[in-house]
This record gives structure tokens, sequence and C-alpha cells, in this order.
């Protein structure tokens, strides 16, 4: 088997893949966006109440992980990069508590720490005893100040124009805060063209994915993708590949992947014909709260690293495969990408 031409391809195309990973560790990937404090409260089940048919739990811990433009970041670290993050906290004890989850390597000097700001806060309450598997009993949001004005992006967007200085991509994460809008993008764009630089700019937006134009590339799920072009894709493969061409032409950017959660993946590229992924090494799903973080911390990286957009959708894809079958918002490690790479996981 070892013999035929298929073989030898997908050997040189694996190595490819893992010279790509190689290269990680040199790469700088400047995160800007809504920052969310993922916090995780677990209790043990200890009996059913007598003031009203719900579970009382004994309070075991809580902890903070790094949400929405923090996991992208966190994402980014973990595969052994330097990540640059910029974004708005409170000066509360949230955002005190959020800052400090991060691990070293990501480098929050760009992180404006507002007293008039609430740090937003997902907060879900798991049940579970310490040997059976925990389960999300309820979710509690707290993002009282959103939408922001549009001046408190402009005057961030000012700051950090004047700060873009070494990053080898840039990751717009918007959760929708509207501290991340188009015209900061713009900004961005005018800064990195003054400055003579080539830098690629990737988008995740939840609800603006029309709004933005001329990014490298955007990273929507199918249901942004339906929500913003008021379309079914479903199980269609017409109307997913409509719903490409009519994004990539909306948005004037150089390629858009669809993540389509247990379908896999889509690349579109204009005048190239779409490239379709299904899923890796997925048959254990523990949790997919925060793939989409992965996906555009890997995609970024790996163009960063000079992978072409296929290329950085293969490795997306792994990194996503490994990142569903952990639990809670996580991240995956240079090693865990190249092993999969290698056939541990595929
Ligand atoms: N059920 C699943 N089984 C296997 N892989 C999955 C599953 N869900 C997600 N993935 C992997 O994660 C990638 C991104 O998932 P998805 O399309 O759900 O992103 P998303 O909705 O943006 O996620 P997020 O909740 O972080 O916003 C998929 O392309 C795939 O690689
Ligand atoms: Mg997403």
């Amino acid at each position: 088997m070892t013999h035929n031409g298929a073989t030898l391809d997908d050997s040189a195309r694996r190595g490819r893949l893992l010279q790509l990973v190689d290269a990680f560790r040199r790469r700088t990937v400047l995160v800007i966006g809504d920052l969310i404090a993922d916090e995780f409260i677990v209790g043990e089940v200890a009996r059913v109440s007598r003031e009203a048919p719900v579970l009382i739990l004994k309070y075991d811990t809580t902890q903070v992980v790094p949400g929405g433009a923090g996991n992208a970041a966190h994402n980014v670290a973990a595969l052994g990069a330097h990540a640059a993050l910029a974004g708005l906290v409170g000066t509360d004890a949230e955002g005190k508590r959020l800052l400090a989850s991060f691990p070293r390597q990501v480098d929050r000097t760009r992180v404006v720490a507002s007293a008039r700001y609430q740090t937003p806060v997902k907060t879900r309450i798991l049940a579970g005893g310490t040997h059976s598997a925990k389960q999300q009993v309820v979710r509690i949001d707290r993002e009282t100040d959103w939408p922001l004005s549009q001046a408190i992006s402009d005057t961030f967007a000012q700051r950090l124009v004047g700060a873009l200085d070494r990053c080898d991509a840039i990751v717009l994460s918007d959760y929708g805060s509207g501290l991340v809008t188009p015209r900061l993008a713009v900004a961005v764009r005018r800064a990195l063209k003054a400055a003579g630089r080539s830098v690629p700019v990737l988008l995740d937006t939840r609800y603006r994915l029309l709004d933005y134009r001329g990014l490298t590339t955007c990273t929507p799920n199918e249901s942004e993708v339906e929500q913003a072009l008021g379309v079914t894709i479903g199980d269609n493969p017409a109307a997913l590949e409509t719903a490409g061409r009519r994004l990539l032409a909306a948005t004037r950017s150089r390629a858009v992947l669809i993540t389509r959660g247990s379908r896999g993946m889509a690349l579109f590229e204009p005048r190239r014909t779409t490239v379709h992924v299904p899923i890796v090494g997925s048959d254990e799903v523990a949790d997919v709260t925060g793939a989409g973080d992965t996906v555009i911390a890997t995609f970024a990286l790996a163009l960063a690293a000079g992978a072409t957009f296929a290329e950085a959708m293969h490795l997306a894809n792994y990194a996503g495969g490994i990142v569903v079958m952990k639990r809670g918002t996580a991240t995956v490690s240079a090693r865990e990408l190249a092993d999969a790479v290698r056939g541990g996981i595929a």
C-alpha cells in the first residue's frame, strides 16, 4: 500500500501540514474582540428540594475560563504561538478573575479595564457526582452593558490602531457587543495599509456578517450564514454552494470558511472549486462549546505561518475535531494537532 501515488500524496500533504504546525511557535496573532468570562459552578446532586421540584446541589467548585475573543486568544497560546489580546473588561471582580485566568503567553496589555463597564459573564451550573459525568443544568448570562455605543468602539479603535505593531495575523471576534464594528475593521485595515504590512485579517461575527467588507476571510457557522442571507441550508449541497458564493461576493473577502458542526466545513474561494471536509475523529463528542474559537485560532495561525486557505482549513478541521472531544471551553495543543495530522484521530 505504500507505493501507490495516493499514499505518497497523502504523506506529502501531512508533512506539509506538520511543517506549518511547527512554525506556529514563531508567530503572533492579535485577537481583537468581545471578552466574556465563562464561569462553571459545579455541585454534587444532594437531593430534591421541598420548595420546588428542583435539584439541590452541594457546592463544589467555581472555575472561570476565558470565553469569546478570550477563548480564541487562549487557543492561539495553547497552540504554542504568541497571542496578543485587545478588548474591554470591567474593573469588577469578574473582570479581574477573567484577566487572571489567561496563561502567561497571552499578552493582555491591550485589554482596557473600565470602571464603567460590567464584565460579561456566562455562568453554567453543572450538576454531577465526583465520579459521574457532569451535566449542565442551567446557564445565566450577564451582559448588561451590551450594546456599547459607537463612541466607545471608536475610542477603543483609535487606541488600538496606534499599537498594531508586530503580529502575523489579526482575528476580529465579534460576539455582538458593538466593540468590534465594521468601522473598527476599516480602521485596522487602513493602519495596516499605511504601515505597508500585509497581514491576514480574519472575522468571526455573530450578527453582522454582511456589514464587513474586504477582510481576508471569515468563518461563520451554518446558522449564522442562514440568518445573514435569509436562507435554509441544512443538508442541501446546492443551497450551501449558492450561500458560500453569495457570501464571498457580498463580503469581498478572499475566502469564506463555513463551519457546519457535525457536517464538517466548506471552503469557498473565488474562481476555485469549493472544498468540503468531513469532521475527523469525533465519535465521542463531549462539548461543542467554543469550537468556533478553536477553528478561527487555528485557521489564523496557519495563514500566519504561510498556509494556503485549504491547508489552513484542514488544520482548523483537525483542531475542531479534537476540541469537541473535551469538556467545557477547551483548547488544543500543537502536539495534539500534530498527532491528529499524523493520523492519531483521523
Ligand atoms: N457535533 C460535532 N461533531 C464533530 N465535530 C464538531 C461538532 N460540532 C462542531 N464540530 C467541529 O467544530 C467546528 C466548528 O463547529 P461549529 O460549526 O459548531 O462552530 P460554531 O457554531 O461557530 O461554534 P461556537 O459555539 O464556538 O460559536 C466544526 O467545523 C467541526 O470541526
Ligand atoms: Mg461561532
